[in-house]
């Protein structure tokens, strides 16, 4: 694994980004622009970097990130990503994304959209409740008293484990919420989206949350 592709380079892309190339990774960025309006970035990120269009990182990458405002998710390049595991950010906020009714009514998550737009992808749900700056403040070596956790939720155990040893390569212990479909335990409003928490209280926080109609 040794390219990761990046489909967004904001405030989660850009961070994600630098991670991935302090720990080795070839990355290769896109946006929704252009990669000639990229070049700030690339220069920061030095040369494991280069940047693509959004079809060229999901050719480019071994693992793509997709990590862009949610309500553009339809416009994720598909047929680069079959077979291929993309790591999902993306939340969703109505006042920024519209509405969406099947997540209003919460007949599905953000992350099962994804994969539905994505059928022959691994989508894995990560990075989704930590603000971006603190990606490359929190991260701790293995074993740290305290260390704090990242949730990830998926339908390939395989996609899984190795997202979670990527999280354990950025500083994060992982916390497994089961398949996509219970994603929502940690979407927006819910107790561990934010906060840093070790794995055992993000077990806690996830077993806790409640879905929007069952809220005062
Ligand atoms: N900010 C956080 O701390 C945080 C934390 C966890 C999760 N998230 C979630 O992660 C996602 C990204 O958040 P962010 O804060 O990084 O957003 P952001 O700073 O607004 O960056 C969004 C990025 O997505 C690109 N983009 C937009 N539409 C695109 C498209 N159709 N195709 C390709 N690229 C596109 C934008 O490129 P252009 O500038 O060229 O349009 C930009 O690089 C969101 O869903 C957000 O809710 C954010």
């Amino acid at each position: 694994m040794a390219t990761i592709g990046f489909i967004g380079a904001g405030n989660i892309g850009s961070q994600l980004a630098r991670l991935a190339v302090a720990h080795g990774y070839e990355v290769v960025i896109s946006n929704s622009r252009g990669p000639e309006t990229l070049t700030a970035l690339l220069a920061e990120l030095g040369p494991k970097a280069r940047a693509a269009t959004t079809t060229g990182a999901a050719k480019a990458g071994d693992i793509v990130v997709v990590t862009i405002p949610l309500k553009n998710y339809p416009t994720v390049p598909v047929e680069p990503l079959a077979g291929k595991i993309v790591i999902d950010t993306n939340n969703y906020y109505p006042q920024r994304d519209g509405h969406i009714a099947a997540l209003d009514n919460e007949s599905t998550t953000t992350s099962e959209l994804l994969q539905a737009h994505l059928p022959a992808s691994k989508v894995v749900k990560a990075f989704n409740h930590i603000y971006a700056a603190q990606l490359t403040t929190d991260g701790r070596p293995a074993g740290t008293k305290n260390r704090r956790a990242l949730v990830i939720a998926g339908d390939d155990a395989a996609a899984k484990a190795t997202v979670t040893r990527l999280l354990d390569e950025f500083g994060f212990d992982a916390v497994d919420a089961g398949p996509l479909k219970e994603g929502w335990r940690i979407q927006r409003d819910t107790p561990g989206y934010g906060p840093q928490r070790t794995a055992e209280d993000l077990r806690k926080d996830l077993a806790a949350a409640k879905r929007y109609a069952d809220r005062e």
